[in-house]
């Protein structure tokens, strides 16, 4: 076929969706029991949401995002990241007026243009919570917990929490000052990428995935070391409620994040399960996101975790959320006589919330309807043709035990709202 779907976008169907779907409820139930509502805002924003807040030397702002046609003056994209459009809701909405907490949750789809490989894809789900109006590091802290207890509840093997302080616009100059006169005479050693992002955003060096960027990293000048004084205190108590939670988590002073909104706190959790692509989910606090915006600033923090990669750790855990969805009954009438008694049974149980799968070519042959049935995974085949008929009994067929037995068509109705599944 020609027409295809577009590269590292999926389609979604069967057992694959019905397990998604079941994680998706999980996680929905958690995020109502930590007191999360949720919000769903457009696939499509004016491009100023991420080129003002992502940060103009971000890969999403400098090669991801796909742009949509609008009218000659305007500028659209399709949403690569929940957190900005999140602000933009809540500034236009004026959800952060009452300076109490808020919490909020999304589960909705995200496009970034790149390279698709296993977990990294062009279309992809992110299931995320923002908490505004609490600048306390406790608040980081629930960020954290709250996404620990979903992967804890939802069995997800093998993860680790990384957690780091990017500090903020008091501390992060002197620090990139001190970061550069580090990497200046190895600039040669760095990737084409990184030598570009030497001048403009040398923090992103330590994030690098590049073999000797990474060598070089892992001995730069931590940000840690050199916060200033709010921030350290902020960052050890954050520390301090992650440790009385008994949450387990690393420091790992490479984390600083693809995205230019965040000050402070910022964490990743990752696995070594699913390949190249480790980082299961992020976050961290962004409480100057609004000033891009040109609006008043208010506290903000939250995660995001992205679907298709959870769903690849559960796989690979071989940890299945549903149940397969099978039907109770598989009706084979045989001949025209039996489909007309069939016919109306067969949406009278579905009325009674009775699952039934009906073959509706009463001409096929009992064998060739027999073999849609076992196909089905139906419980039990009920069969009816004209000899049935004239005896005033349908034959009831365990699929799972291969036994029969007669039922009376008088009270077939009754009898059949009776039985589980097997
Ligand atoms: P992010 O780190 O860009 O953060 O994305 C979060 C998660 O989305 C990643 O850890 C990953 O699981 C998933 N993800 C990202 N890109 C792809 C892709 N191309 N294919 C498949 N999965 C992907 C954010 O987006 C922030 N908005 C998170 C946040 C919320 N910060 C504060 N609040």
């Amino acid at each position: 076929m020609e027409i295809r779907a577009i590269r590292g976008m999926n389609d979604l169907f069967g057992s694959d969706l019905e397990n998604w779907l079941a994680v998706e409820k999980k996680i929905e139930t958690i995020f109502g029991t930590f007191g999360y509502r949720e919000i769903r805002t457009p696939v499509v924003e004016d491009k100023r949401v991420f080129s003002q807040t992502v940060g103009d030397d971000s890969d999403i702002v400098q090669k991801q995002m796909y742009e949509v046609k609008g009218s000659a003056d305007e500028s659209l994209v399709l949403r690569p990241e929940g957190t900005a459009s999140f602000v933009r809701a809540v500034l236009e909405h004026g959800l952060h007026n009452s300076n109490h907490p808020q919490r909020y949750f999304y589960s909705l789809p995200m496009f970034r243009y790149e390279r698709p490989q296993k977990g990294r894809l062009r279309q992809f789900y992110q299931c995320g919570a923002e908490l505004i109006n609490d600048p306390t590091p406790a608040a980081d802290a629930e960020i954290v917990i709250l996404l620990d207890s979903i992967y804890q509840t939802l069995k997800v093997p093998q993860y680790t929490i990384k957690i780091n302080s990017v500090g903020c616009e008091q501390c992060r100059p002197s620090y990139r000052d001190t970061l550069k006169a580090y990497f200046r005479p190895h600039l040669p050693s760095l990737c084409a990428e990184c030598q570009k992002r030497y001048e403009r955003s040398v923090m992103r060096i330590l994030d690098c995935k590049n073999e000797s960027c990474q060598a070089l990293a892992k001995t730069a000048p931590k940000l840690i070391d050199n916060l200033c004084a709010i921030c350290k205190e902020h960052h050890v108590k954050f520390r301090t409620c992650l440790i009385e939670t008994g949450t387990k988590f690393e420091e790992d002073p490479t984390i600083v994040r693809g995205l230019d909104y965040y000050s402070q706190s910022a964490f990743e959790f990752t696995t070594t399960f699913i390949g190249a692509q480790n980082s299961l989910a992020g976050g961290g606090r962004y409480d100057g996101m609004a000033t891009r915006f040109g609006a008043k600033p208010f506290p903000g923090v939250g995660f995001a975790l992205g679907m298709e990669r959870l769903m690849l750790a559960l796989a690979e855990g071989k940890v299945l959320h549903a149940q397969p969805l099978l039907p109770l009954y598989s009706f084979l009438p045989v001949g025209p006589r039996a489909f007309e008694i069939l016919y109306p049974l067969s949406f009278e149980l579905k009325r009674h919330g009775v699952w039934v799968e009906m073959n509706y070519d009463a001409d096929k042959s009992l064998k060739s309807q027999l073999k849609t049935a076992d196909r089905s995974g139906a419980s039990f085949a009920l069969i009816l043709g004209d000899t049935e008929i004239e005896n005033g009994m349908a034959i009831l067929k365990n699929m799972k035990q291969h036994t029969q037995e007669l039922v009376s068509i008088a009270t077939l109705q009754e009898e059949l709202l009776g039985r589980k599944a097997l």
